[in-house]
Parts: C-alpha cells; structure tokens; sequence
C-alpha cells in the first residue's frame, strides 16, 4: 500500500501537524490509547506543544499508555536518554498517571532492558499474538535507520520477539528497540522527518523501490493500519521537490 506523504514548509509546522494529529487520535480513542514516542531530536518540538495549552488541555492524558520504539543503552538521566527527552519535555509538565509510563529499563544490561520491557508489553496488551499500538511515531536517520533498526544489524531479522537488543557497530553501542513485527501491527504509523540530510535516504526509501536491499525505514508498512510520512520541505529528495 503506497504510504501518505504530507509535505509541510518547515519543521515548526511538522511540528504543529503531528502534534495536533496525536490530540485527534486521542481524544478518539476511548479509555485507553496506546501511543509510542521516537527518539531523536525530531519530536522534542512536538512533545513541547503537547505540553503546554491549548493542547495539553485537549488530551485525556488518563488514557494515554505511553511507549517507546527505541531506547540507548543509558540510565533514564543520561543525556542521551529518549526517556529523558520526553520526561523533560513532556512528561513533567502533563498529568500522565506514572502508571501510564512504560519506561524501557535501559540502564539494565540490554539483554535484560530489552527482556523486562517485553514483559511489561506483554502485561499491558494480554496474551496477544502481537501488540496493536493506536499510534507508533517513528523518526528515519540519515542512512535509513528507525527507531533502534539500523542496517546491517541482527534486530533486522527479528520475527518472533517483541523487543531486543541490538548491538550497532557503527555507534560501538547496544540499543533496545521494537521489532518489525510489533510496529507493522500498529493501526497507524506516523514518521516524522526534517533536514535536508534526510534527503538521500527519504529517496531510497519512498522512491527506490528497486533497491536491492530496502533500508530498515523502507521497512516499515503497517500490515492493517495507515503508514504517513510528515516530512518538512526540506527533507523531500531533490528530484521530488
Ligand atoms: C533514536 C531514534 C532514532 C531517531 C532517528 C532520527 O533513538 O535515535 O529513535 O530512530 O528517530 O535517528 O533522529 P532525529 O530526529 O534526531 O533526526
């Protein structure tokens, strides 16, 4: 199924467009609504004008369950924590219920991290065959990675767990990430792209459908959910400009 692509003219309106589509889906959802933050420095814009009015005040912030697609291998106050991006940039400023906070232990050993956050999943969505997230946001690195999926890597080939570790050479540390089955099974599926050193690779992955080897964003394609690209200008490939 050939994913949305919705062209915004910068990042702060990328930013207004995804945040006002994670209020829509919220306030949609009923009681419970499962959503997924990414990493990166991309939704830092996002997380802050969910934390302050008017959206703040839109969400029913009792029904969000929150999740993360990746984690680094750090303590949750390490300056390269996604937890703690979120925390500082959401989190406190929001009356999320700490039992809504599904943390990934990553100051664990990953195996371990990766094994206790399974088991959490495992918990909050029941005995399922996979997890169905209301909404899982994704960012793409430069090469074609996403969430802690990284080319060339053994997380890659991952059919049966939920989560795992997953050791990335090219940065000499192990990640914890979501697997592909468990994000394809999401009902939807929102990436959030800015720069222009997203260019090459946004051209392998929504315009290369020859490539030999798809990169792990080119992946992505929820089997029973909406796939959307939010991409600012940009980020678009040249020749699609
Ligand atoms: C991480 C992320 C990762 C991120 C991309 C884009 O932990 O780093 O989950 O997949 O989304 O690297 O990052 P930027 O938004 O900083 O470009």
């Amino acid at each position: 199924m050939k994913p949305d692509v919705e062209v915004l003219d910068d990042a702060v309106s990328l930013a207004h467009t995804a945040a006002q589509l994670i209020v829509d889906r919220a306030k949609a959802s009923g009681e419970r609504f499962t959503l997924v933050l990414s990493g990166g420095s991309t939704p830092k814009a996002i997380y802050r004008l969910l934390a302050q009015l008017p959206l703040r005040d839109e969400i029913p912030w009792a029904a969000v369950q929150l999740f993360w697609g990746d984690e680094r291998s750090v303590p949750p106050d390490h300056a390269d924590s996604n937890f703690r991006t979120a925390r500082e940039e959401l989190i406190d400023h929001v009356p999320i219920p700490a039992a809504n906070i599904h943390r990934i232990h990553a100051e664990l050993p990953a195996p371990e991290a990766a094994a206790a956050y399974e088991a959490d999943l495992r918990h909050s969505f029941g005995s399922v065959a996979l997890p169905r997230f209301d909404l899982v946001l994704l960012g793409m690195g430069d090469e074609g990675h996403t969430a802690s999926l990284f080319p060339d890597t053994t997380a890659l080939d991952e059919t049966q767990r939920w989560v795992v570790a997953n050791y990335v050479p090219k940065l000499h540390t192990d990640r914890i990430t979501l697997s592909f089955p468990v994000i394809n099974n999401a009902q939807e599926i929102v990436f959030l792209v800015a720069g222009a050193a997203k260019q090459e690779a946004l051209g392998h992955v929504l315009y290369g459908q020859h490539d030999e080897l798809p990169l792990p964003a080119a992946r992505i394609a929820p089997t029973n959910g909406r796939l959307l690209w939010l991409l600012d200008r940009s980020a678009m490939p040249l020749t699609n400009h």
